[in-house]
């Protein structure tokens, strides 16, 4: 009995494009370059570094410290750096007045890095969770987060970080009208040339849980009525897909420059969908809970660490993102060569 043959005639092996480095090289379709990575950086207002238990490796900086950080990026070819803070207890409220305070944590640092390297990019967080002593990105009343009177707030944050020298509003509290809102107000304020890129697509999600440690939120609300434990009446549902494409060609409209998908991996799907539906630049947020696992694998000896934390950067690349907001910013430029 002869052998059957193992493909049709002519044999197609595809095997022969794998056989070498170089030819590997040679066929990849996608590459991950630092240019691809935004640094996602935590910042308090101490001095020295905090480490964040939940994310091995990550520690919350000071102000000097992230300017120091901003020229690392810059030296490490990294476009941007994304500034969350992480705000002292007893300084929240209920309102979460402090985040329009044009003297605190996210001005001195947007300025301060800005002061170290001009030529970084610097992105902030337009919500109101740091501030707040409940935790929710808005204005909580009889246990909603009320639309309307929170896209007031927000725009009144987004300029007072435009005007501490913020390149790019990241709006990420998922209001309805809030890059509108954000839009016209800049127009209005002469600031045109601050971009928006907005969490179009972003999920109610468990992956953020080690960001709450990081940013000092706690566990949200109390789970009560009167104070919701979760984000699922403004956060999306991570069931759905048709939806993400409509809250990205609302933004769009509104005038987004760029949006994200949030979190990341588990939601490949999602980037390449908008990425096949929409011509503007869609990035996504490798969060906190996507950092953590790999971390906590890899310290356990389960899993490669670098390996993994390229491979999984390489992931949203292959799904069409234009680049990823990541924690493994500065580590994986390094790993690339920069
Ligand atoms: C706040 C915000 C969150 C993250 C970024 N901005 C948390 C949330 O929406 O609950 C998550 C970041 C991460 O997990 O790394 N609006």
């Amino acid at each position: 009995m002869t052998k059957a043959p193992l493909a049709p005639f002519p044999a197609l092996r595809m095997r022969r494009l794998r056989q070498a480095d170089w030819i590997r090289r040679m066929v990849r379709e996608t590459v991950l370059t630092p240019s691809d990575l935004i640094w996602s950086m935590v910042v308090h207002e101490g001095e020295g570094q905090i480490p964040v238990g939940s994310m091995p490796g990550i520690s919350r900086l000071s102000v000097k410290d992230a300017a120091a950080a901003a020229k690392e990026a810059r030296s490490l070819g990294i476009p941007a750096i994304a500034v969350f803070p992480h705000i002292d207890g007893a300084k929240k409220d209920a309102s979460g007045k402090l985040a329009l305070d044009p003297n605190g944590l996210v001005a001195n640092a947007v300025k301060a890095m800005k002061d170290a390297a001009p030529e970084v990019g610097i992105m902030c967080d337009v919500a109101l969770d740091p501030f707040t002593d409940h935790g929710h990105d808005g204005v909580l009343e009889d246990g909603r987060v009320v639309n309307d009177a929170t896209v007031e707030v927000l725009v009144q944050q987004a300029l007072m970080q435009a005007k501490a020298g913020c390149d790019i509003l990241a709006p990420s509290d998922m209001m309805d009208g809030r890059c509108g809102a954000l839009r016209t107000a800049l127009e209005a304020e002469g600031l045109q040339d601050v971009m928006i890129m907005s969490y179009a697509a972003k999920y109610a999600s468990a992956f953020y849980g080690p960001y709450r440690e990081a940013i000092g939120s706690g566990k949200l609300g109390t789970g009560s009525v009167d104070n919701p434990g979760d984000k699922k009446t403004y956060q999306m549902d991570s069931a759905n897909h048709a939806e993400a494409l409509r809250e990205v060609a609302l933004d769009i409209a509104e005038g987004a420059d760029m949006v994200m998908v949030k979190p990341g991996m588990p939601y490949l799907d999602i980037v390449r969908q908008v990425v096949d539906a929409f011509s503007l630049p869609t990035f996504a947020f490798q969060v906190s809970g996507e950092y953590a696992m790999i971390m906590a694998a890899a310290q356990n000896g389960w899993l490669d660490e670098e390996r993994s934390i390229l491979e999984s950067l390489g992931a949203f690349k292959r799904a069409g993102a234009a680049g990823i907001i990541t924690y493994f910013a500065p580590r994986a430029a390094r790993m690339l060569g920069a």
